[in-house]
């Protein structure tokens, strides 16, 4: 499950210049009968099977943790993974994500290691190794120097904590469809504004949530008062479009 996603494009790359490292290890390797068991049946009955606490946690101690470890347990029940989540999570230097199968865990593994538990949204998937994935892509183009332009992480939507603003390439007009003018201007400063004025509007129309929680400036308020303005109904609508 893990080979496809890890060894194409930037993770991949990321690895071959040793900026990051991962390892994917098969719980089994720390079990101790005949049939490598690492599940069970619930305690109370019930469908479905349950992770056994040994495997687990004899992993983490073969696999040793430092100061700068996390260990994270994948749960649909955990914390909303988010981009400040992937921001601190970059930060450490050595992390072990937990993959639960089956009907999950014995939750005396997320309490007895300290772990954080963290989703990646309110559904139920298969397995961790998907949501592991996810966080491992999210994680690792944060660590610096694994994307190739700086910038591109430090606008990307959420990390201004708004959205960002849409992009277009040529043609200058496809199917009737033109790109907005200003960006044919080559006017840097025109494109800028323009630019944070979209991702304010994006991110009002579309995540209204994001935009409560958003640092503003004076411009930004402006720029806001401008969007309502052009909104239907507003009675300026239009006004100050282009
Ligand atoms: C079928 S799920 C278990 C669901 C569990 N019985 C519940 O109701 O919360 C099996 C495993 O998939 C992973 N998983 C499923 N959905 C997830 C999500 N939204 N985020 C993170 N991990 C998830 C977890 O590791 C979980 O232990």
């Amino acid at each position: 499950m893990f080979q496809g996603p890890l060894s194409e494009s930037i993770l991949k790359r990321a690895q071959e210049r040793g900026l990051a490292e991962i390892r994917v290890h098969d719980l089994r390797t720390w079990t101790h009968d005949r049939h490598r068991t690492a599940d069970d049946a619930p305690y109370g009955g019930g469908a479905g099977m349950v992770m056994k606490p040994e495997p687990v946690f004899e992993a983490v101690e073969a696999l040793g943790r430092t100061s700068g470890s996390r260990i994270v347990v994948l749960s649909a029940q955990g914390t909303r993974f988010n981009q400040r989540l992937a921001a601190e999570l970059a930060e450490a230097s050595h992390l072990l994500l937990i993959c639960g199968r089956y009907e999950g865990l014995d939750d005396r593994i997320p309490t007895g290691l300290g772990a954080l538990e963290v989703s990646i949204g309110d559904y139920v998937l298969t397995g961790g190794e998907i949501p592991a994935i996810v966080l491992l892509d999210a994680i690792i183009r944060l660590i610096p120097g694994v994307l190739g332009d700086a910038d591109s992480a430090a606008s990307d939507s959420f990390t201004t904590g708004l959205l960002e603003h849409p992009h277009y390439t040529r043609p200058p007009v496809y199917r009737g469809m033109a790109v907005p003018e200003i960006l044919l201007s080559g006017d840097h400063q025109a494109v800028a504004r323009w630019r944070r004025k979209e991702a304010l509007r994006r991110t009002r129309i579309r995540r209204p949530d994001l935009l409560a929680g958003a640092e503003l400036d004076q411009r930004d308020r402006e720029l806001l008062a401008e969007i309502e303005a052009e909104e239907p109904g507003s009675g300026r609508a239009g006004e100050q479009r282009g």
